[in-house]
């Protein structure tokens, strides 16, 4: 990934400091956040500094590290385990999240010796991170071979190198198409209400050159019905074996949308994602989120100062679920680092193991 034309990594870990792109102050700023404990780390997955799918996991498992380095002789094992808590309490909804603490908790929780477990934990985080950026690089190979030249893509929230290690998921297939060569146009839904498509997907598409536009989130049946988008991809917050499908609100209704137009609608995801104990998507825990996300809305003025106003009444309350289940139906199929499969318990199943 590339800003500024220089290259980034999502999250790393240097020292015992976690290393984050703040992205709560994008676009109008890009800076990196250091996190200088895995408490800190844990407030940074809760506010949002760090957010999607892929990064919370791999930020989650650097936060586990951490807590590793923190850890003394004394009752190391019970720091690790509530350290472990507290990063898993942080977001509901994401897979990754738990996978990523749960690939270092597994690794280190029997090793008795202080050093080995500190050494261990810091390794395993960074495997983890690298494994999902590999996965993701291979989900740009396998849905390149989906884009023909011209295509116009739509894609909701942001599944880009913001929200999944370097490459990310929905992103990674459009950045490889690409650099390909080939001519791709992305419509990108703004996804309120924390408008992560307008501040971070267009962002990270004009980073690298992607030509874009913003779209309302209700513009989306307008075009799709006057034939301007060939396919869609979104990325995924969990996938249950079943193949149904959380993501950012407002995805279920593209994919129902996407299925009266004819327009094939995709999911990019890595393994990592997949939650095989989690039968169906009516059993995936939707985080609901606090209301002023919908009642105000942040901006730049023209001294480019963030300002962050109310666009509600002062007598109105708002609802705010982060996360919709889109049903397998909708699905035409699933992009993963081992291949597209196809959204069924079969399928995922066979491509789990
Ligand atoms: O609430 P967020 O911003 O952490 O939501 C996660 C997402 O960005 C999306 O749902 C995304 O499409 C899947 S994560 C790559």
């Amino acid at each position: 990934m590339k800003v500024n034309n220089k290259d980034y990594q999502t999250v790393w870990m240097e020292g015992n400091e976690v290393k984050l792109i703040e992205q709560t102050k994008l676009p109008y700023k890009f800076e990196i956040y250091s996190s200088k404990s895995h408490n800190e780390t844990a407030s940074a997955i809760k506010t949002m500094i760090v957010r999607g799918a892929g990064a919370i996991g791999a930020t989650g498992a650097y936060g586990l590290a951490q807590a590793a380095l923190e850890a003394n002789n004394e009752n190391f094992k019970e720091y690790i385990e509530k350290a472990a808590e507290t990063l898993r309490s942080t977001r509901p909804t994401a897979q990754n999240l738990f996978t990523g603490i749960n690939y270092v908790y597994d690794a280190i929780k029997n090793i008795s010796d202080l050093k080995q477990m500190q050494e261990t934990a810091v390794s395993k985080a960074k495997e983890f991170a690298d494994y999902d950026a590999d996965a993701c690089k291979k989900i740009g190979e396998h849905g390149n071979s989906l884009i023909k030249d011209n295509y116009k893509i739509e894609t909701h929230c942001n599944a880009g190198w913001l929200a999944f290690v370097d490459w990310g998921s929905a992103l990674s297939p459009i950045y490889y198409a690409h650099r390909s060569g080939k001519k791709v146009f992305v419509y990108v839904d703004e996804t309120r209400p924390r408008n992560q498509g307008s501040f971070l997907t267009a962002w990270e598409l004009g980073q690298e050159n992607v030509p874009h536009a913003i779209i309302a989130d209700n513009a989306a049946g307008f075009y799709m019905k006057n034939k301007e988008i060939d396919m869609m991809i979104v990325g995924a917050d969990r996938i249950a074996a079943n193949g149904d499908v959380a993501n950012k609100i407002g995805t279920y209704e593209k994919a129902v949308l996407a299925k009266e137009n004819n327009v094939p609608f995709y999911v990019a995801a890595p393994t990592t994602t997949f939650d095989l104990n989690t039968e169906d998507g009516n059993k995936i825990p939707i985080e609901e989120r606090d209301q002023d996300e919908v009642l105000f809305i942040n901006g730049i003025d023209e001294n480019k100062n963030v300002v962050k106003v109310r666009i509600a009444s002062e007598k109105s309350d708002a609802k705010n679920p982060a996360f919709d289940v889109t049903p397998a139906k909708y699905i035409a199929g699933i992009i993963t680092e081992k291949g597209i499969v196809k959204a069924n318990k079969e399928e995922i199943k066979k491509l789990i193991g």
